[in-house]
């Protein structure tokens, strides 16, 4: 009895502690021998309809077809407005669901799909729900994985601080200097992420702040740490994978509420920094990296 308890709790911790989210499919036509196609990566992200932004996208494009030179590579965004608008100019992106049904349509049987989310929010779960789905259905993947985003686990969030310092702060700064890190922010649980990894910078340097826009901490609280310090200049810079509509016009904007202007309003100076944390290869490299644990596992 003991024993069938230790085996089962070996099994259980096991799973546990598999980095990736995997689910077997239902084997609808039995695929046996080798995949004739061999897998396939979705690249799965909000999405973003500034031109300039996209240059985040383009780095992960390349760095993901440098690090899978033989597996085909798919795009899809997971806002809708972005695609509608997009659509509207031309411009044809999948939904994830859509991409996915491609994929299937065409044979491959096993996908890892990479979440380029910053962190594991709604969007990231709605994606993992819903392609979980196409390795349930009869005639679904074989296998398909939902591997991670950015921010989904203590080792990367102390490895992306550690980035940021050494690769987004510009050297030129010194250390009364503060740098404001803008994160999206979200009603999901997940939104908590932000306050840890405010936390983890304050430990490193007690001038680097994390704010966000729709979540917490709020850029009040982080105006008011900036008071106490009797901060003069900051640096602003997005948590966001591109440096898209909220870093452009939410971050340093013209309107009076862009954090730029109500930080020069009580006497901040700051410099703005528009570079989304996909454009730099050593933080984009960690996403690559979860992809990499995935694609193991997909074998
Ligand atoms: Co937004």
């Amino acid at each position: 009895m003991y024993r069938q308890i230790k085996a089962l709790l070996t099994i259980l911790l096991f799973c546990l502690l598999l980095p990736v989210f995997s689910f077997a499919g239902a084997h609808g036509g039995g695929h046996t021998g080798p995949d004739p196609k061999g897998p396939a990566i979705l690249l799965v992200t909000f999405g973003t309809s500034v031109p300039s932004a996209k240059a985040s996208f383009d780095n992960i494009d390349k760095l993901t077809k440098e690090a899978f030179p033989k597996v085909e590579v798919r795009w899809a965004y997971t806002s809708s407005i972005i695609r509608n608008k997009l659509a509207k100019q031309g411009t044809m992106i999948d939904s994830p669901e859509v991409a996915l049904a491609k994929l299937m349509a065409e044979g491959y049987s096993k996908v890892a799909v990479q979440s380029l989310h910053m962190i594991p929010g709604a969007e990231f779960h709605d994606t993992y729900v819903n392609a979980k789905m196409f390795g349930d259905m009869v005639g679904g993947f074989e296998k398909i994985i939902v591997s991670y985003p950015l921010l989904a686990s203590n080792e990367n969030m102390d490895r992306v601080v550690d980035l940021i310092i050494a690769n987004i702060i510009p050297k030129t700064r010194t250390k009364d200097e503060a740098v404001v890190l803008m994160g999206h922010g979200t009603h999901h649980t997940s939104d908590a992420i932000y306050s840890a990894m405010m936390y983890k910078f304050q430990k490193k340097d007690t001038n680097i702040y994390v704010g966000t826009i729709e979540g917490n901490p709020t850029f009040d609280e982080v105006k008011e740490m900036l008071v106490t310090k009797g901060t003069k200049k900051a640096y602003l810079i997005p948590l966001m994978s591109v440096a898209g509509d909220h870093s452009i016009n939410d971050m340093s904007g013209p309107e009076d509420d862009s954090w730029l202007n109500m930080l020069k309003a009580i006497g901040i100076e700051s410099i703005a920094i528009q570079k989304g944390v996909a454009e730099y290869d050593a933080l984009a490299n960690v996403w690559i990296d979860n992809l990499k644990n995935a694609m193991k596992h997909l074998q």
